[in-house]
């Protein structure tokens, strides 16, 4: 997590919380103040896949190179409306090109995740996970000449090395509960077990963290492992209007990751989880959240998450049921009512149930 970056977050004034701006991605973002917004989940309109019905909607270009070109110019914005310890969640989908004009052969896909994240690295992105998205329940496909598509990846995108990510948030239980004490310094099919392996290669991790539990006689995190970037969960269960919505799921691990649960409501920096794994033992307790600025006041307000694209308004939903800001832009007005009444219910039932 940073804390060097106060300096250059902006004040909040004007922010949109609660609210779905409804028109074009880039011109609404262009409405919002800079450095405001703490994470971003989104899924933009894949190349060519669903038409929206909406003049100026993103994903009915001719060519893919115009697709990648539309969404550089959203993430510009969106670079410029983060925190400088924000993050963005960027789920895509990729399509086979039925003409040379789509910018591959027919029938080779065109690669637009590929080229989307290329050109956004040279803009100033880091990109800091792939995730795998696995449907067990994908859409069944009738081919014959290739195998049928059944993961899309989540891109993980941060503006600078530092940023806000609270692991132990998003930990999950062990596979191996019993944390048995082990014996260290032998060798493991990851080498000695002290220090790097000699094959690794000059940019190759290290596992010190690992070998630090093992120190300690620890097979696992007390706090259970990280949940990794191959996850597995239905599309959605949703059947409203809108027909390419995010299942819940997919929103809650990176909100909780990303989306603080509380930042200074003075400069906006989140604060942080205290480290009570000073020793790693069995009674490691998920850290007490604790400012990390240097504001005379401790008033707090919840980070907030953005969705640039926000159809039917799954990540308001998911925001409103862990008690998080949100902002939505959407080009539909159909779809922003939608999503307007899908997150009142939710927040009225999270009321009634608090
Ligand atoms: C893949 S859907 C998002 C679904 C959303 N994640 C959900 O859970 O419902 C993409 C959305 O982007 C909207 N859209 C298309 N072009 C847009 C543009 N230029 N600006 C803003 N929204 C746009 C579409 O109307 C559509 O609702």
């Amino acid at each position: 997590m940073n804390t060097n970056n106060q300096a250059t977050i902006e004040p909040q004034e004007g922010l949109p919380v609660g609210q779905i701006l409804v028109g074009d991605a880039s011109t609404k973002l262009r409405s919002l103040p800079a450095g405001s917004v703490d994470t971003v989940v989104t899924s933009p309109p894949y190349f060519r896949l669903r038409n929206y019905g909406e003049p100026n909607q993103i994903g009915l270009e001719e060519s893919v190179d115009d697709w990648v070109q539309a969404l550089r110019t959203v993430m510009g914005e969106v670079a410029r409306v983060l925190k400088p310890q924000g993050s963005v969640w960027l789920n895509l989908g990729d399509t086979y090109s039925r003409s040379v004009r789509h910018g591959a052969s027919p029938k080779s896909l065109v690669l637009g995740p590929e080229r989307l994240l290329l050109a956004l690295e040279a803009d100033g992105w880091l990109v800091r996970n792939k995730v795998v998205w696995s449907k067990p329940n994908p859409m069944p496909a009738s081919v014959r000449d290739r195998l049928a598509c059944t993961w899309e990846p989540i891109y993980l995108l941060t503006r600078s090395p530092d940023y806000f990510f609270d692991l132990d948030a998003i930990r999950v239980p062990a596979r191996s509960s019993l944390n048995r004490p082990t014996i260290t310094g032998t060798a493991t099919k990851y080498g000695t077990g002290v220090g790097r392996p000699e094959w690794s290669g000059p940019s190759a991790g290290t596992n010190s963290g690992l070998e630090k539990m093992k120190a300690r006689g620890l097979t696992a995190h007390p706090l259970g492992k990280n949940p990794g970037d191959v996850w597995t969960m239905p599309t959605a269960a949703y059947r409203g209007a809108h027909f390419a919505t995010f299942p819940e799921s997919l929103v809650e691990r990176p909100l909780k990751a990303t989306c603080p649960q509380r930042v200074c409501r003075a400069c906006g920096l989140a604060w942080r989880r205290a480290s009570v794994v000073r020793d790693l033992g069995m009674l490691a307790v998920k850290g007490q959240l604790r400012k990390s600025c240097a504001c005379e006041s401790r008033d707090w307000q919840p980070g907030v998450v953005l969705d640039p694209f926000m159809g039917a308004g799954t990540v308001g939903v998911v925001a409103a049921r862990h008690d998080r800001r949100w902002i939505g832009i959407e080009l539909s007005d159909r779809f922003a009512a939608l999503a307007r009444n899908r997150i009142a219910t939710t927040a009225a039932a999270a009321q009634e149930a608090a």
